[in-house]
Order: structure tokens, then sequence, then C-alpha cells
């Protein structure tokens, strides 16, 4: 079954660890980013393994393939489950990185276009025509196929022609998840829980739709009901 990751985008270390400790058990995976991270380094991964959690750290490292595989070999210490780098840093950063981190070691996601960008967005940064942004996705997921990582972060959109692709082993890791009813912000592709699930998604990750909920608790158990949903209804 699909699992849903909590994004803890939250501006301090008190605030996040407050919402994790009203959380409790209704989530288990959380998701570290780079706002984040940046104010409370390793100590917050560490506050939540204590806590039972484990880590999505989305730090989406983008450098030369030296400091790329360094990084990457710092996360697999720190025991994160799942990491993320860009496609778009090539072929040699990310076989860098596979080579930095053993079988056993973190499970290392590709970002191929980030779920806020457009055609429009992709055209004026790369100055290149794009036949469909789906194809740009599949390009990238190519490549990060071909460097040896083990799934990439992507929309639902794009979830159920990468699981056909690439088998189901491959991992899916959906953003831009929004239950019923909730608003989209900044987000150019969203899905509900239940067409991520059916999209063949792996890990839906959830931000503001929990962040800034009355009740997280209740909002997480609407998306785990329709993952559920979603599961039974899936291919
Ligand atoms: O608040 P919201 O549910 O939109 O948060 C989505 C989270 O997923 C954010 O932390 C964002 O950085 C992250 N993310 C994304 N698109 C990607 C990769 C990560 O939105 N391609």
């Amino acid at each position: 079954m699909a699992k849903t990751i909590v994004a803890l985008d939250l501006p301090s270390v008190g605030e996040a660890l407050s919402l994790v400790d009203r959380i409790g058990e209704a989530a288990e995976w959380y998701k570290v980013g780079s706002p984040l991270y940046t104010r409370a380094g390793p100590s917050i991964i560490e506050a939540l393994q204590e806590r039972g959690k484990k880590i999505f750290l989305d730090l989406k490292y983008h450098d030369i393939p030296n400091t790329v595989a360094q990084s990457v070999a710092a996360a697999a210490e720190l025991g994160v489950a799942l990491l993320t780098l860009h496609a778009a840093g090539g072929l040699d950063m990310m076989r860098a990185a596979r080579e930095a981190v053993g079988s056993d070691g973190p499970r290392l996601l590709g970002v191929t276009l980030l779920t806020s960008f457009s055609a429009e967005d992709v055209e004026q940064v790369w100055d290149k025509e794009l036949r469909s942004l789906r194809e740009e996705v599949a390009r990238l997921a190519a490549l990060a196929v071909e460097a040896g990582l083990d799934g990439v972060v992507a929309s639902a959109l794009e979830a159920e022609a990468l699981k056909r692709r690439y088998g189901s082993e491959f991992v899916v890791v959906t953003p831009g998840i929004r239950p019923a009813g909730s608003l989209a912000g900044d987000q150019a592709r969203t899905a509900t829980p239940g067409e991520a699930v059916r999209a063949g998604s792996d890990f839906l990750v959830v931000g503001r739709p929990v962040l800034q909920a009355d009740d997280p608790v209740a909002v997480l158990k609407q998306i785990e009901a329709e993952i559920a949903k979603g599961a039974e209804d899936a291919p």
C-alpha cells in the first residue's frame, strides 16, 4: 500500500517537532527539505529518528559529481531512507551518487521536473521547444534509470507511464497531493490521493493540506482512506 509522507515545511524546529508529536502514530514518514535542514541541520533527523520516524531527505542535490557523492555519503551516514538529486545534474553526477551508497543505503530518487513547473517555465529555463511535459519527464527519468537510481519524484500524471515502463520495483514518489476539497497553492500538477495511488505512486508527499489544517490527524486519516479506496480500484 502507498505511504503518506508529511512534508515538514515549517519555519522552526520547535514547530516541526510539535507537529510531529501532535500527529503521533498517524504518520510514519516525514520529508525534511532545505528550509528546515538549513535551520536545524542533522539534529532534526536525529529528533525524528528518536521518535521512530522514517526520513525522506529532500535536498535535491545538483552539483559536480564529487561533491554530490560526498553529500550522498553523508546523508547515508545519517540513516535517511530516501533522498533526492536532480536528474538534470547529469549521468556522471547520478552515477557518482550511486557509487557512494551501498545497496542497503538510502534509496536514490531523481527529480525530473518540479511539479510547480509548467511547459512555459521549461521553455524559458532550457530555451527549447517542448512537445510535452510528459516527454521531458520521461527523458529525465530514463537518464536516472540509466545511472542506476532507484526511482524518481514525479507527479501522478506521469507515474502510470513510468511504472509501466520500469516495473513495480521502480519507486515513484509523488508530491502535489491534494485531498478532495483542498487548495492547489503553487503546484501546477496536483492529484488526489486516490488518483496518485491508481497511477501507481508508492509514496504521496503532502505538505500544506496537513500543515495548515486545524486537525492534521483528521486530514491524514482522510488521505489514508482515499489511499485505501484507490488501492481497491487500482488496476
Ligand atoms: O505543500 P505541498 O503539499 O505543495 O508540498 C509539497 C512538497 O513536495 C514541498 O516540500 C516541495 O518542496 C516538494 N516537492 C515538490 N515537487 C517536486 C519535489 C518535491 O513539490 N518535484
